[in-house]
């Protein structure tokens, strides 16, 4: 053991006693399956960025009806990688402060496979058979659950109800439109094309909406030397070179297409439910009665575009001295009060199938029922657990073709052979 360990050791270990102490031995005994720490106690539950302002309500609700256990929000930015980042550098560090992590669904293998996330299992089982079953897959590797669904995602395309009268259902369509912006003086299209998760998350469904694919079905080989390929990579290119999408968007990540759509600059926008709420509400919103939603734009086989699949579920740190309270907390963000909550507040994607039914949500939110059909399609991001080595390829590459520094060809060959190392464990 290193110093540094040592001292670690040292800590967690003084946290624990000095917790117990604070317990009053009121908590579990650990000799479960989970190992050490199923107590009782408070705990901090980390996530990016609340752009809802929907999840302090949500622990405030907690902690009323938990005074002994109360859950402190601590929050990270409001970009993916760097949430992978503070994730990775804290389970490094075995941070028990880190007790329940939101982790995005593309994270779950990797930190599964390190070790650092509570199997939930035996004590900690959930039953999860009242959730879309592509949330709870996407939390499963090795066949065991890691992590509890509590948002899922879909991409919707964003429209100007009072410019387009009829949403496009394809690409091409899509592209046709952009004279309503030329018309209007405005942006035609964006999604999220900075050089980040988001990016990854574009060009997939880019690939596979052309009936591409990043990797095989069984996961070992990359699949990007294929025309469906180059038809998804290039059409984002054309779309760049030709100005339908403004060459600034190589800087969008969700939120600032967001807020270029809400000030009026955008005819469509590829994004998130999140979108939706704050678009129609924000006092600045420029577009607060003017917003269509539609599914993402397929490939003209009458059939919409494939989402990506996204998506955030809670888990426990294998670190946290309080397991018992954070998989409590776990069930808390799952149910139903919470899950109406954040639609009804922050149009989050709800994990609970039932809620995509209920009449009086479907009619505040008419495209639940298009929102339900995205992410029942969507196309998980490779799942692997040497995801980031993955995806740094894939953004990388694409990064150079949408900005032009490389051609489509090139960006696909190295893309091609970068993934292929990642997924074969090489850097
Ligand atoms: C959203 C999605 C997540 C995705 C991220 C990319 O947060 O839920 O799955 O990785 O956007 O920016």
């Amino acid at each position: 053991m290193s110093r540094t360990q040592t001292v670690a050791a040292a800590v967690v270990s003084l946290g624990t006693a000095l917790t117990l102490t604070a317990c009053g031995g009121g908590g579990n005994s650990p000799s479960d399956a989970a190992g050490q720490g199923n107590e009782t106690g408070p705990i901090t539950y980390v996530q990016g960025k609340d752009n809802s302002s929907i999840v302090q309500p949500a622990i405030d609700k907690w902690n009323a009806l938990h005074p002994d256990q109360k859950v402190t929000l601590k929050e990270q930015t409001d970009q993916a990688d760097q949430q992978h980042d503070d994730l990775v550098q804290n389970f490094q560090a075995e941070n028990a402060d880190y007790d329940v992590v939101s982790v995005d669904n593309i994270w779950t293998s990797e930190f599964a496979a390190k070790g650092w996330l509570q199997p939930l299992t035996g004590d900690y089982e959930l039953d999860q058979s009242a959730l879309l079953a592509p949330t709870v897959k996407a939390e499963t590797y090795n066949g065991t659950l890691y992590a509890g669904p509590t948002s899922s995602d879909g991409g919707l395309l964003f429209y100007r109800k009072d410019l387009v009268p009829t949403a496009p259902t394809s690409w091409d369509e899509l592209m046709e439109d952009c004279s309503i912006a030329k018309a209007n003086n405005i942006d035609c299209y964006a999604g999220q094309y900075a050089q980040y998760e988001g990016l990854t998350v574009n060009i997939a469904e880019a690939i596979n909406t052309a009936g591409g694919s990043i990797l095989s079905e069984d996961g070992k080989t990359a699949t990007l030397d294929t025309p469906e390929a180059k038809e998804g990579l290039n059409r984002l290119v054309t779309a760049f070179q030709n100005g339908d999408i403004p060459k600034q968007a190589t800087t969008y990540q969700e939120e600032q297409g967001r807020q270029a759509f809400q000030d009026g600059k955008l005819l469509f926008l590829r994004n998130w439910p999140y979108v939706y709420a704050l678009a129609t509400t924000e006092g600045s919103s420029q577009v607060k009665d003017k917003i269509g939603v539609a599914p993402l734009p397929g490939n003209g086989d009458g059939k919409p575009g494939a989402s990506s699949l996204g998506g955030h579920a809670a888990a426990i740190s294998v670190y946290s001295d309080h397991k018992k309270t954070a998989f409590e907390f776990i069930k808390f963000l799952q149910s139903e009060e919470i899950q109406k909550d954040w639609l009804t507040g922050g149009s989050l994607a709800p994990v609970l199938s039932s809620l995509y039914e209920d009449p009086a949500l479907v009619e505040q939110f008419a495209y639940l029922p298009t929102l339900k059909t995205s992410i029942e399609n969507a196309v998980p991001r490779p799942v692997t657990p040497f995801y980031p080595a993955v995806t740094k390829a894939v953004q990388d590459n694409a990064f150079s073709a949408l900005s032009g520094s490389k051609s489509t060809d090139a960006a696909l060959a190295d893309m091609q052979a970068s993934v292929q190392n990642a997924i074969s464990g090489g850097q």
